[in-house]
C-alpha cells in the first residue's frame, strides 16, 4: 500500500508543481508554493486516485481534481493555523505561513489556493463541462459555508467548553468529514453514474472521514511535535471539545475502530476490488502522523 500512496503523492506533486509555476510572476508565488508544495500526506488526492483506478479512469483524467482539492485543503490549514484561530507555529514539519511569512500574506495565500483550486477545474481540457460543473458543485459545497467552514465555524464556537457528543460528530463531519467525502465522490465521477452506489461511496467517505479527525484529535494527546510535524496539545492549549475529551482516549481508540470496520464493510459492499482502498481504510486509525 505504501508504495501505491507514493506514487499518487509523487504524482499530486508533480501536477501542483505544474500548477504553481503558472503562478510565478503572482506576487503571492513565494508564499503560495511555501503553503502547497510541501511534505504534506496527500491523503485526498490518493482517495480521488484511487477511487478513478477503481473505475478503470486514467489518473490524467483527474489531476486537476486532485491538485483542486489539495489547494483546498492546505488553504483550510494555512487559515486553521492563523492567531484568529488555532494559533499554531508548526505545520508539515515547517513554520505555520503567517510565521514565516505574516498573518495578511497568510489570509491571502490561503484565498489564493481556493480561488486556484476553482480555475485549475475550469481550466482543464480533460474534463467536459458538464464534468467541470459537476466537480465544483462536489467542492464547493463540501468546502463552503454548509461545509468544511460550518465544521470551523461549530469547533471554534465549542472552545472552552463540553459539547455535545451529538455536536461533536456534527463538527467532524463537517470539518473533516465533507472534503475527504468529496475526494470519494470526485474519484469516482467521471465513470460512475449509479445514484446508489454513490451514495454508498459517500457514506462510506463521511465515515472514514469522521474516523479521520477521531485519530487526529488522539494523536494531538499520544504523540510528538517531531513526529506529527505540528504542535502536539494544540486541542488542550486551547481546550477544544475532542473525541478524547468527552469519552477518554478508550472510548475514543474503540469508536474510532468501529468506524474502520463500519467504512471496511461498505466497502466489500461497494464491491470495487481495491486492495489499497482496504489498506488505506486502515492505515487511517493506525497512523501515526
Ligand atoms: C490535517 O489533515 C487536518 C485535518 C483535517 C485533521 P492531514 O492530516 O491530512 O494533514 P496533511 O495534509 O498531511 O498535512
Ligand atoms: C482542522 O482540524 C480541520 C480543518 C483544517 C478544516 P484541526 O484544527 O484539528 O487540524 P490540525 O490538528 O490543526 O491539523
Ligand atoms: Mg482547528
Ligand atoms: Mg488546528
Ligand atoms: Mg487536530
Amino acid at each position: 500500500m505504501k508504495q501505491q500512496l507514493q506514487k499518487y503523492e509523487t504524482r499530486t506533486n508533480q501536477v501542483l508543481t505544474q500548477i504553481l509555476n503558472t503562478q510565478s510572476h503572482s506576487p503571492l508565488y513565494e508564499a503560495l508554493s511555501y503553503a502547497t508544495l510541501n511534505p504534506g500526506k496527500r491523503l485526498r488526492p490518493a482517495l480521488i486516485y484511487a477511487f478513478a483506478e477503481a473505475f478503470k479512469c486514467p489518473l490524467e483524467k483527474v489531476d486537476s481534481l486532485a491538485a483542486a482539492i489539495e489547494l483546498i485543503h492546505s488553504y483550510s490549514l494555512v487559515h486553521d493555523d492563523l492567531p484568529a484561530m488555532d494559533d499554531d507555529d508548526l505545520r508539515r514539519g515547517r513554520p505555520t505561513c503567517h510565521i514565516q511569512f505574516d498573518e495578511a500574506t497568510a489570509i491571502l495565500v490561503g484565498d489564493a489556493q481556493l480561488t486556484l483550486a476553482f480555475a485549475v477545474i475550469s481550466n482543464d481540457h480533460h474534463l467536459n463541462a458538464e464534468q467541470k460543473v459537476s466537480a465544483i458543485q462536489i467542492l464547493s459545497a463540501a468546502s463552503g459555508s454548509l461545509g468544511m467552514i460550518a465544521g470551523q465555524m461549530i469547533d471554534i464556537q465549542s472552545e472552552g467548553q463540553l459539547t455535545s457528543l451529538e455536536n461533536l460528530k456534527r463538527m467532524h463531519l463537517l470539518k473533516t468529514g465533507e472534503l475527504i467525502k468529496a475526494a470519494c465522490l470526485l474519484g469516482a465521477l467521471l465513470l460512475d453514474n449509479d445514484l446508489e452506489r454513490h451514495t454508498k461511496i459517500g457514506l462510506f467517505g463521511e465515515t472514514i472521514g469522521l474516523a479521520f479527525q477521531v485519530q487526529d484529535d488522539i494523536l494531538d494527546i499520544e504523540s510528538t511535535t517531531e513526529t506529527l510535524g505540528k504542535p502536539q496539545g494544540s486541542d488542550e492549549k486551547l481546550s477544544k471539545s475532542t473525541y478524547p475529551k468527552l469519552m477518554g482516549l478508550k472510548q475514543a481508540k474503540v469508536y474510532r475502530d468501529q468506524l474502520i470496520t463500519e467504512a471496511q464493510n461498505l466497502l466489500l459492499d461497494l464491491n470495487l476490488n481495491s486492495p489499497f482502498l482496504m489498506d488505506l481504510t486502515h492505515y487511517i486509525a493506525q497512523r501515526q502522523h
